[in-house]
């Protein structure tokens, strides 16, 4: 049975008091929401308590948007596996654009953050997608077969159950510019291929694959209609209660 995950991706956005008002609210709507569908929030780190204990008892999922790929010591500012899961978080966003372009993330440091959320039984989303430059040459596949099979490396097959893959183009995010369903089902589909040939058919049908890039309550329906698209990474619509709210529940619109 196809699965779907929503998740918001807050940024750099909200402090703990209105994080808590909007987790509470989200609580709410997600009574209404179908079990198939899972919804998560990553906060800011200083928001992941009040968010915690506002989404207690339901079905609103806890995500953090970064981890250190180190069990502890001296890595001032930085913030392990074990804090995470000590503070209830579920889910790791690595890989994310953000962190390959502003803070010089390379596959192979993701590859290790991956590998540290993995080892503590939290669940990475994997980032991955190419730039608008990279599109235009033809490049998408190859840009994202390096990044997953990098991003991946040396995950087991019982490691792969954790993983989830978010396919994000560079050149839709936080832009308005949103990928054309079909041609997010196509890459989808390849991605699957990916998975497949790096380990089983089983593992890649599996996988959660979800679509990130300016995704808003015009455009949800119909990117979730696409068998292979699972969920969606959503950024800026994910910070106002009633649009992911609406976003979460396009169960009742397809
Ligand atoms: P956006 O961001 O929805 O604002 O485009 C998506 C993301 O960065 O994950």
């Amino acid at each position: 049975m196809k699965r779907f995950l929503i998740a918001g991706n807050w940024k750099m956005n909200m402090l703990p008091t209105q994080a808590k008002q909007f987790a509470a609210q989200l609580v709410k709507t997600s009574k209404s929401i179908d079990d198939d569908v899972e919804v998560m929030i990553a906060p800011p780190f200083t928001a992941l308590a009040e968010v915690k204990e506002a989404i207690k008892g339901s079905k609103v999922k806890l995500g953090a948007q970064n981890i250190n790929e180190n069990e502890k010591g001296a890595f001032t500012g930085e913030i392990s596996a074990d804090m995470l899961l000590d503070i209830g978080v579920e889910y790791i966003i690595t890989g994310h654009s953000e962190r390959r372009t502003i803070y010089q993330e390379s596959d192979e440091l993701i590859n290790k953050k991956v590998h540290s959320a993995v080892n503590h039984s939290l669940k990475p989303l994997l980032c991955v997608g190419e730039l608008l430059t990279e599109k235009e040459a033809g490049l998408t596949h190859s840009v994202i077969e390096k990044q997953i099979s990098k991003g991946l490396k040396d995950i087991s097959r019982d490691g792969m159950k954790k993983i989830i893959i978010a396919y994000e183009p560079i050149w839709a995010i936080g832009t308005g510019r949103v990928a054309n369903p079909q041609s997010v089902e196509e890459i989808h589909f390849d991605i699957r291929k990916i998975i497949a040939r790096l380990y089983t058919k089983d593992i890649a049908e599996n996988i959660l694959i979800l679509y990130g890039g300016s995704v808003s309550v015009d455009n949800i329906d119909g990117l979730m209609t696409k068998p292979n698209i699972n969920g969606a990474l959503v950024g800026g619509a994910s910070l106002k209660i009633d649009l992911f709210s609406r976003i979460a529940s396009f169960r009742k619109m397809i």
